[in-house]
């Protein structure tokens, strides 16, 4: 077998979590709510009214989720922090009971040789910072730096990889523009200021890194290549918006210090002149990008769907996953070099990838066969190792999610795991996805070139 068919030496194989989605006990041992608590616990936001008041009981069960990790080889594990679990009103006080949990989990990580992956704020904002204006307040980067230089005292020693923040993009889309997650606004002109916050806050964040830490520091965006649905020029016209919206939007200040000119098109008169100096605080040397990817979207010109003026059009002849996204594997490598163009030699991590579909059952034989799962990840780790074999610099791959999980407003309805939950009683089964893994992982890569197994 030659050599192009393993992944390189050293290279992180890891699963994501987020402290919202897999913790539980969000208001144990002093932790303050978070903008997600609030929002889950108003009627009508969530499927069934779900919270994440239990979830995965993650945060009392870390332990064997760490042994887990350890069972199926990985040599990473990424989870975020909840902001308010250690500092319950989001600045002031520090909740060492909180600090210590995360404490605890990264000693527990590095006893097994996992290495940690920390992610600063997965969208679970201090619900006493959203009710001084959250994201839209201006104050909100330095509460952030402050935040993230106690996580950095505390563990900094210990985490050799620190996001700032997790996909901008759907906190300012789906939190502030269309509404469909925490906090639930719905206004044109609020997102614009809420992206340019959170860009910010990554700004200030770095710096606060650059003053005291020693490892890397980067940003978990979420990138989808867009597609024209045809070669009409209006198409082609709203698949550059499509792409300026939701891809350079926060790559291009981040490596360049400049918006991209289309989104003043897209916001129209609700597009601010933001200050110079706020893009070169934003502009900050960053030591890694992490990528977060699931699907593409095929553009096409349409009036009604503002402010873009573009719908993503299905593809009759794809397969879709549950929460309907087409599975298109060659948009991986296709994302990974399209940042390499923009990054250069920028190290990158996938930092999620992964689909839900609607599982069976466990099996009487305790087996949860996902045969569609198996087949996402074949794809879309061939689609990595392509890109590394394409010049790509890429450090390392993380599965979303580890566990079945509490899936936004989708409750728990949706499942990502690779790791089968019970949720009435907690038990966790790996999915054959879980085993398929693991034997990617044992072998550096050389699995993927296996012909496909019949089903167990
Ligand atoms: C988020 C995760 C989420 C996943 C699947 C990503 O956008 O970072 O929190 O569960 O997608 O929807």
């Amino acid at each position: 077998m030659s050599e192009t068919t393993r992944f390189p030496e050293g290279f992180l194989w890891g699963a994501a979590t987020s402290a919202y989605q897999v913790e539980g006990s969000p208001l144990a041992d002093g932790a303050g709510p978070s903008i997600w608590h609030r929002f889950s616990h108003t009627p009508g936001r969530t499927h069934n009214g779900e919270t994440g008041d239990v979830a995965c009981d993650h945060y009392r069960r870390y332990a064997s989720d760490v042994a887990l990790l350890h069972e199926l080889g990985l040599s990473a594990y990424r989870f975020s922090i909840s902001w308010s679990r250690i500092l319950p009103a989001g600045r002031g006080a520090v909740n060492p009971h909180g600090l210590a949990f995360y404490e605890r989990l990264t000693d527990a990580l590095l006893a097994h040789g996992i290495q940690p992956v920390v992610t600063l704020y997965h969208w679970d904002l201090p619900a006493a910072l959203d009710d001084l204006g959250g994201w839209l307040n201006p104050d909100v980067a330095d509460w952030f730096a402050d935040y993230a230089r106690v996580a950095f005292r505390a563990l900094g020693d210990r985490v050799p990889l620190w996001a700032t923040l997790n996909e901008p993009w759907v906190v300012a889309d789906g939190g502030y523009l269309h509404g469909l997650l925490a906090p639930g606004h719905k206004s044109l002109s609020e997102a614009p200021h809420v992206s340019h916050n959170l860009l910010r806050a990554h700004g200030t964040a770095v710096q606060a890194y650059r003053a005291e830490g020693k490892r890397q520091i980067g940003l978990v965006l979420n990138l989808e290549p867009k597609h024209p649905a045809s070669s009409a020029p209006a198409d082609v016209a709203a698949t550059r918006r499509a792409d300026a919206y939701m891809n350079r939007h926060y790559l291009e200040p981040v490596l360049s210090g400049a918006y991209p000119g289309e989104l003043a098109e897209i916001f129209g008169d609700a597009w601010p002149d933001f200050p110079e100096a706020d893009l070169r605080l934003i502009r900050q040397p960053i030591d890694f990008l992490g990528v977060n990817y699931y699907t593409r979207g095929v553009t096409r010109h349409d009036e009604t769907a503002l402010p873009l003026r573009a719908t993503t059009e299905r593809q009759p002849r794809s397969v879709y996953t549950e929460t309907g996204w087409e599975v298109y594997p060659p948009g991986l490598s296709e994302t990974l070099l399209w940042v390499r163009q923009r990054a250069g030699d920028l190290p990158l991590y996938v930092t999620e990838n992964g689909a839900a579909f609607p599982d069976p059952p466990r099996s009487l034989n305790g087996r949860v066969e996902d045969p569609l799962r198996v087949e996402y990840y074949r794809g879309h780790l061939r689609a990595a190792l392509d890109a590394i074999r394409r010049g790509v610099n890429l450090r390392g791959y993380f599965a979303w999610s580890l566990l079945d999980n509490y899936e936004w407003s989708y409750g728990y309805s949706k499942r990502f795991g690779i790791v089968h939950v019970d949720f009435e009683t907690q038990r966790r089964t790996p999915k054959a996805s879980a085993r398929f893994y693991a034997d990617v992982v044992r072998t550096g890569g050389a699995a993927l070139s296996a012909p496909t197994a019949a089903p167990a």
